[in-house]
């Protein structure tokens, strides 16, 4: 089997984790969340995102979670911003990298953003030009790669279209995500191989959601692609709000299980990525998503 050697994960749990939740959770527990994921050696945390609060109430704290969190040197902090004045509130928080969100799905993109894929663009351009201008990296999620809650299936055409249009504004890295999780490994494939015919494979990362339980086997088809840099999520948690139905990421202790088992680094310490989730899934009462937290922590109690 073809596989890179080392694996670059993203942490999206503070961020596509919480953002769903419907009971509050205070900027103190995101805070330690994000602390107990860089003890855990994580080094790349999707900390919070500076979009509306009307439209995603549990991110409203995000100027107080950037500012709350004990930076680790060697970590590389991110935030969503979808326009200009979120990304000028963002500056402040002095992101190491801001995340632009589009859709490969026109009428995904009206829920989400609240205007078209064209007129996506037009304002990320200059959210992209001011932030490389600022020096902060900018990456491009691309949702609903594969299929979408109000379309069905959606073609890899629709996401080199997409691609190409992040591409031409100047994002430098995007993310093929399976927002509602519905894809299957071929499936997810091509819709790398869309976004390849314009991105770099060391600028491409997989974002699977595992509505289906494919994201496992999407996330080692694409390792075999050559894929090296996956978005996962701690305790499994995750959903967007403008995404009916769909469920969490694939969980982070999976994935790291996953590779340590083929003898792929990732550099994170397994014991303590559990550690993280259990303490974010006791604070919201709930189990933890990840079959492999759920199985060590029977162990260990055992
Ligand atoms: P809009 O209503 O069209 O915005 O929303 P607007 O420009 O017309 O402004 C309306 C109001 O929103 C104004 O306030 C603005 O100040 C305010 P008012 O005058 O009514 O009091 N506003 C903002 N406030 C704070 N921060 C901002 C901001 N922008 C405007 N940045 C908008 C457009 C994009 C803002 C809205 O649709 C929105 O916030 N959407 C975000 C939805 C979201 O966060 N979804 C989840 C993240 S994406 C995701 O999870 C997918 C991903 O994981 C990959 C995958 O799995 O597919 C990344
Ligand atoms: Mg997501």
């Amino acid at each position: 089997m073809n596989l890179p050697s080392r694996v670059k994960l993203v942490e999206v749990g503070p961020r596509d984790g919480l953002q769903n939740e419907k009971q509050a959770v205070p900027a103190a527990v995101k805070i330690e969340l994000v602390q107990r994921l860089q003890d855990a050696g994580l080094k790349e945390i999707e900390v919070t995102s500076f979009v509306s609060p009307k439209w995603v109430p549990q991110m409203a704290d995000n100027a107080e979670v950037m500012a709350g969190i004990a930076r680790k040197s060697g970590v590389r902090y991110s935030v969503l911003t979808p326009n200009l004045q979120g990304f000028e509130a963002a500056l402040k928080s002095k992101p190491d990298e801001i995340v632009v969100f589009g859709a490969a799905s026109e009428a995904f993109s009206r829920k989400n953003i609240n205007c078209s894929i064209a007129e996506s663009i037009e304002r990320f351009a200059p959210v992209v030009q001011a932030a490389r201008a600022a020096g902060i990296y900018v990456r491009g999620a691309m949702s609903c790669t594969v299929g979408c809650p109000y379309e069905g299936e959606v073609a890899p055409e629709r996401v080199g279209y997409l691609a190409g249009l992040m591409k031409g504004i100047g994002v430098q890295h995007v993310g093929v995500a399976d927002t509602i999780g519905v894809g299957t490994p071929i499936k997810v494939q091509r819709a790398l191989e869309a976004t390849l015919q314009h991105f770099d494979i060391n600028d491409v990362s997989g974002h699977f959601h595992d509505t289906y339980g494919q994201a496992l086997a999407n996330t080692l088809a694409t390792l075999q692609m050559g894929v090296w840099q996956f978005d996962t999520s701690v305790a499994g948690l995750g959903g967007c709000p403008y995404a009916k139905g769909a469920t969490g990421n694939v969980a982070s202790e999976d994935v790291v299980y996953l590779l340590h088992g083929m003898g792929v680094a990732t550099g994170i310490d397994l014991d303590k990525l559990i550690d993280a989730g259990a303490f974010i899934s006791e604070f919201l009462q709930r189990k933890s998503g990840s079959r492999v937290a759920a199985a060590m922590l029977a162990k260990r109690n055992s």
